[in-house]
């Protein structure tokens, strides 16, 4: 048995000549940069990402970390200003605040959702809060509703909510698709519950403004091809990944749905399993378990025995971002965050996608019960 985190052969030879035809057919044309001051300025993948979302507008990029950089600045976060997120993500999250000249304020999590804490978000705001950066870790929402609602009771119209939805494409809060709020970043890296064959990310909103300062900065803040009208960047969403992410559309809610009917079934499995708690589904969140993550005693141990099984595991993510080498210089006190602090030694991901086989999930749930 040899059961990994994730089998993109599987899904790429399901998706067949589709997904091979096309590859083929825009390598044969040789138009792999998206022109953007062509006739169709929109790209197909931009234009269904948006609709998807219900939203006015997808800005297609070159990962989800040039989306969480563009869209920090898009949305008007200054040098000093502070930006509230969580410690458990993965480190691009917080980097990019620091990579705009920004302050990451660290608030704890829920121990139920491992999502962050709205009332901890409540009490970190200060004067110089700019933004909050909540992230839908593992494909479950944050309630971004009540968020809002929080901002809106203390009227602080001028923090911006910049959703992190790298997990949680598809995701929904009270059959709202994520991003819920003004604005939210994607990744569209091979591993996501969708993802190109690289890098590959987008920025999707309502707010005309933000759409059109990272079209710029996407793209050498060029606004014609020879008139660069800001400092930006090169991170521009290639023809390659447009059309297979394109294709792979199409196939979003099943995938997701399989994915949640297999998170049902561990679910069962471990309801009563003593030393097995897995992260407690929300009734109003339709989840797309990017992650299935339970927490554990022995940890290393039970990581141990599935790898003997020929079952692998992860770990999303072994430190919290403050805990990090590169944060030391920033002497950050991590005493704030005693449930963050709890659970990461605790937190286990297993195989959780829809190429999992009926005898595979059977083989992955006997032997954590084994244990
Ligand atoms: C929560 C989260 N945010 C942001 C990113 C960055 O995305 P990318 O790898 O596309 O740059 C990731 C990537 O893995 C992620 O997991």
């Amino acid at each position: 048995v040899k059961i990994p985190m994730l089998n993109l052969p599987r899904q790429h030879q399901a998706l067949g000549a589709n997904l091979y035809n096309t590859v083929q057919k825009v390598i044969a044309e040789g138009h792999f940069l998206p022109n953007y001051f062509g006739e169709n300025p929109i790209t197909p993948f931009e234009e269904r990402l948006s609709s998807y979302c219900r939203r006015k507008y997808a800005v297609g990029v070159g990962s989800g970390t040039a989306a969480l950089q563009i869209a920090l600045l898009a949305g008007g976060v200054k040098p000093g200003d502070e930006v509230i997120t969580v410690p458990n993500s993965f480190f691009a999250s917080t980097e990019q605040i620091i990579q705009v000249g920004a302050h990451p304020i660290f608030v704890d999590i829920n121990p139920d959702t491992h999502l962050i804490d709205l009332d901890a978000v409540d009490e970190a705001i200060g004067p110089k809060t700019r933004a909050i950066l909540p992230v839908h870790l593992y494909g479950n929402v944050v309630d971004i509703e009540a968020l809002q609602s929080i901002l809106n009771r203390r009227r602080l119209e001028n923090i911006i909510i910049i959703e992190d939805c790298a997990h949680a494409a598809g995701a929904r809060l009270r059959n709202c698709p994520v991003p819920i709020g003004p604005i939210g970043v994607f990744s569209f890296n091979p591993i996501k519950n969708i993802g190109g064959l690289s890098d590959a990310g987008a920025i999707v909103t309502d707010i005309n403004a933000v759409a059109g300062n990272a079209r710029l900065l996407r793209n050498h803040g060029r606004e014609d091809k020879n008139s660069h009208v800001v400092v930006g960047f090169n991170s521009r969403l290639n023809c390659l990944n447009d059309c297979v992410l394109t294709i792979k559309m199409d196939y979003l809610d099943q995938w997701n749905e399989k994915r949640r009917e297999i998170a049902i079934r561990y679910n069962q499995a471990f309801e009563n399993l003593p030393g097995v708690v897995p992260i407690k589904p929300q009734a109003d969140v339709s989840h797309v378990y990017h992650q299935y993550v339970i927490c554990v005693r022995e940890r290393d141990a039970r990581k141990r025995h599935l790898k003997e099984a020929g079952i692998d595991t992860g770990i999303h993510y072994p430190s919290l971002i403050p805990e990090q080498p590169a944060f030391k210089v920033f002497d950050y006190n991590i005493n704030s965050l005693s449930t963050a602090v709890r659970l990461n030694p605790q937190i286990l991901s297993i195989p959780c996608y829809p190429e999992l086989t009926n005898s595979e999930i059977e083989w992955i749930i006997n032997k954590i019960r084994e244990f």
